[in-house]
């Protein structure tokens, strides 16, 4: 069986620890787009561990983890994140490998984005500065180097050399130093150095389709979230790969019909980090204060403060339709405890209902008001609670609404940042 999982609204919706939970049923676990612009905190007993590159699988024995082919890697950040996994005897998984196809961030698109972003001032995208948008750029321009590559550096001096060309006037542009050849060239051989032992010597897409044809449970997991993909999402607020499910065949390099389940995270509130619109963010300070420590809403890569919003009905509708999901795990509904719960059914555009998110543009943003729903307020911890009854009466509320909300079946009601701490629904593996 092959089961997709990815965040269904701006990213961070707690999908390190429930992707965990599909990962103990899968034999492969494959990432299928982002870089290390993520952070995914995994719960393995008593352990936190937090990954930027490497899949959740990483610390189940039982998992051969892959990057797949639409990951943009980081060279120094993957060593690093596999020696500190190592020293702490946490990278467990029965194999780790990258997908030759996969692209690496090389020093100048780290360095690109850093005088752009710069150089846009408030117009910033807010970008985690992670290399992820001119990686993404060089791969569609077709000056991209693959991890594949760098088993040929013998034979890249020509396409180097033209990558020098292109590049350079732009940085020097913008006041950085120009780059040449011997030093692109070192820094591919240290990226070789470390990648070689882990650049898979079969092509993905062979390897997954065997373990599939076999019987075998794979898990493709998605990082950011769907509102944050380059076509569907907020755009131009949004990451420069694609986000959504249907990412991830490319990804892994398996055909849609493959594909027996779409997991949706979400939040029972929303959060954005980095610039761009987010219309039912809290503007009272104390209460998206109070949310934002209750439900620890700051950046796993960068440590920025997270922005606080209400669920959004319209976005929800969006996500379901375009990420093909046929269920749903919400996350974070605990925090409500104590706090009176709104949810934002739909927006008003000069007199126009808008339900659907896709409905409006960059240009429409600024005049949608939302339009609210208020629900009960509930002051017991849920976090104890393993079944929808036990749930206080507005808790139970509150979870009804959304699935009613989403047209699709909840599968998961985390309740608490423990693994156990869930309402599990129905298991998509069985
Ligand atoms: P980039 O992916 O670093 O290019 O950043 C583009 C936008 O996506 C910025 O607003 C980032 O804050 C946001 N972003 C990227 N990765 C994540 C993530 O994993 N969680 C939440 N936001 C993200």
């Amino acid at each position: 069986m092959i089961g997709v999982v990815g965040g269904a609204q701006w990213g961070d919706e707690g999908k390190g620890k429930l992707t965990g939970f599909f990962t103990k049923e899968a034999a492969i676990v494959v990432r299928f787009n982002g870089g290390a612009n993520s952070g995914h905190t995994l719960v393995f007993g008593a352990e936190t561990t937090i990954t930027h590159l490497l899949p959740s699988g990483a610390v189940h024995p039982h998992a051969q983890c892959f990057l797949g082919n639409d990951m943009v890697i980081d060279p120094l950040i993957f060593d690093k994140e596999v020696k500190d996994m190592q020293a702490k005897g946490t990278l467990r998984c029965k194999r780790l490998g990258i997908s030759p196809l996969a692209s690496l961030v090389m020093p100048y698109c780290l360095e690109l984005e850093r005088l752009r972003e710069k150089a846009r001032g408030k117009a910033a995208i807010g970008t985690t500065m992670r290399g992820i948008g001119p990686t993404y750029e060089m791969k569609v321009r077709r000056l991209g180097i693959r991890v594949g590559d760098l088993l040929h550096l013998e034979k890249l001096s020509d396409y180097v050399s033209t990558i020098v060309a292109e590049i350079n006037p732009e940085i020097c542009h913008w006041g950085g130093q120009a780059y040449n050849n011997g030093r692109i060239f070192e820094f591919l051989e240290q990226a070789r150095a470390i990648m070689q032992p882990f650049i898979l010597d079969q092509p993905l897409s062979q390897i997954v389709c065997t373990a599939a044809a076999a019987g075998q449970n794979i898990l493709i997991e998605g990082a950011q979230g769907m509102e944050l993909d380059v076509t569907h999402g907020t755009y131009p607020y949004v990451t420069s790969s694609s986000t959504i499910a249907g990412a991830a065949c490319s990804g892994v390099g398996i055909g849609p019909r493959m594909i027996d389940w779409v997991i949706g995270i979400i939040k029972a509130y929303c959060t954005r980090v980095g610039n761009g619109p987010f219309l039912t963010k809290i503007t009272d300070q104390e209460l998206a204060k109070k949310i934002r420590e209750a439900g620890g809403e700051y950046g796993a890569t960068t440590g920025r403060p997270r922005d606080v919003g209400w669920l959004c009905r319209a976005q929800l509708r969006h996500a379901v339709r375009v990420g093909g999901l046929t269920g749903l795990v919400v996350t974070k509904g605990d925090i409500f405890k104590g706090i009176k719960p709104k949810i934002c059914t739909h927006y008003l555009l000069g007199g126009r209902e808008i339900h659907d998110l896709d409905e409006l543009n960059m240009w429409d943003y600024p005049a949608a008001v939302p339009v609210y729903e208020e629900l009960e307020e509930f002051t017991e911890d849920i976090s104890s609670c393993r079944d929808l009854a036990s749930l206080p009466k507005p808790a139970q509320a509150l979870f009804q609404r959304i699935g009613d909300f989403a047209g699709v079946p909840l599968v998961i009601i985390s309740v608490g940042k423990d693994n156990d701490q869930n309402i599990i629904l129905q298991n998509p593996w069985h």
